[in-house]
């Protein structure tokens, strides 16, 4: 037994349905040889995504039975409010639904023809800046397009690449958002260094971070660089270098719904509030009810916790040097969490026939993270894990699924 083990111990389980090959041959042509419309109850291990299909924990579920679901004044929407400002440093705070939520109000701080520059932007961020014509550019770091390179920081921004843009166009470039941890480009942290360097020569643009995973992004910095401090100092050390942090809950924060928007600046408060108003719900709200305040506040502190946060990223590690082993090609290093793994190297299948083969072999779905969220394609096969929610061995039965499918299709 490999430690550390899940540190908990499950008090309320959901029966996993086992069916034969034969039956999902049956259950993927009902559904369109599409694994996305796969109804969950024929899902046997569920590999899609890591975003709000997180195990709640007792206390999660206690306190959201105390939780306040009045329309005004609402307690547990001020509780979750002081605990963003104590964890994150900022003086102001808004609730949205979710993550893109945020991504739609602060892409309209922006105009038509305006640059925006990002280590990746993730889907829905690009879409919505996209949408308002503000021209978007990744810039991951040079070791990112090295499949097999363990540098540690794989998801910081590419600062020569950065430079160069600047001398062309440092006019039109408003602002740079943070993706931590660099979903699309691998799950991997970004180091506080290279936040700091960009801050430096980006001088009077907006910093941004997209930090629905910036929990695993200072565990992770906090392994690589051996530092002392707590992942808690760490956080706060990242968050003073952004002007705007906004989170989807439904990752690091270990719940189902919400997300949240802060900053310090007092001149942006009335245009924020506007848009919350108008598109969200009322302030004390801004769209997640009282039992998910509830839920999302319990859950900063367990997604804060290091021995959680090493299980977790220990976790992901676990699964991907099992099928290294084996011979599947598995980006590295391993990510906060998930695994990028090329199909295409291991049996000559696009990820899309690939996942259809993984479902039929052993139920499990795993996808293109393009897939996802229907819009654009990946060339890797993403395999997420959910929080809590798995525990070794069902990762041990996933590697002896591709160890079958190496078999058959190698
Ligand atoms: N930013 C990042 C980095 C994300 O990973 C996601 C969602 C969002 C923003 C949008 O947040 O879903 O709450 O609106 N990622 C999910 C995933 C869909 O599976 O990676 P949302």
């Amino acid at each position: 037994m490999k430690y550390p083990f899940e540190p908990f111990k499950i008090m309320m389980v959901e029966p996993i349905k086992i069916l034969s090959e034969k039956e999902r041959i049956e259950i993927l042509k009902r559904y369109d040889e599409n694994v996305l419309k796969i109804p969950g109850k024929y899902i046997t291990i569920d590999l899609l995504t890591d975003s709000g299909v997180n195990a709640l924990s007792v206390n999660q579920y206690a306190k959201s039975l105390l939780s306040d679901i009045s329309f005004s004044g609402n307690e547990s929407y001020e509780k979750f409010k002081k605990k963003i400002k104590e964890i994150f440093g900022k003086k102001h705070v808004f609730a949205v639904h979710q993550g893109r939520a945020s991504e739609k109000i602060l892409s309209e701080l922006f105009n038509k023809g305006d640059t925006v520059i990002s280590n990746t932007f993730f889907l829905t961020t690009k879409a919505n800046f996209e949408y308002r014509g503000i021209k978007c550019i990744d810039l991951p770091h040079k070791e990112n397009k090295n499949f097999y390179s363990e540098y540690p920081f794989k998801g910081d921004i590419d600062v020569d690449e950065l430079k160069e843009i600047l001398k062309r166009e440092s006019e039109k470039i408003k602002a740079v958002i943070f993706t931590l941890t660099n979903n699309l480009a691998g799950g991997h942290p970004v180091s506080l260094e290279n936040v700091k360097e960009v801050k430096e020569i980006l001088k009077d643009k907006l910093i941004i971070f997209d930090a629905c995973r910036i929990f695993e992004n200072a565990y992770l910095y906090k392994i690589r660089t051996k530092s002392n401090k707590s992942v808690k100092e760490i956080v706060k050390e990242y968050s003073k270098l952004a002007d705007i942090i906004y989170m989807s809950t439904k990752k690091d924060a270990i719940s189902l719904i919400g997300g949240f928007i802060t900053f310090d600046d007092d001149k942006l408060v009335e245009n924020i509030k506007k848009k919350v108003l108008l598109y969200e719900g009322i302030l004390d709200h801004g769209g997640i009810t009282g039992k998910d305040f509830e839920i999302i506040t319990q859950g900063f502190d367990e997604g804060l916790d290091e021995i959680y946060l090493r299980y977790r990223v220990e976790q992901v590690a676990y699964l991907g040097e099992r099928l290294n082993k084996i011979g599947v090609p598995v980006m590295k290093p391993y990510g906060g969490h998930m695994l990028y793994i090329d199909t295409k190297k291991f049996v000559n299948l696009e990820p899309i026939e690939f996942s259809k083969i993984l479902y039929i072999k052993g139920g499990i779905r795993a996808a293109p993270v393009g897939e996802l969220v229907e819009m654009g394609k990946r060339n890797y096969l993403r395999i997420a894990i959910p929080r809590r929610m798995y525990t070794q061995s069902h990762l041990d039965y996933v590697v002896e699924i591709f160890e079958k499918i190496r078999k058959e299709f190698g």
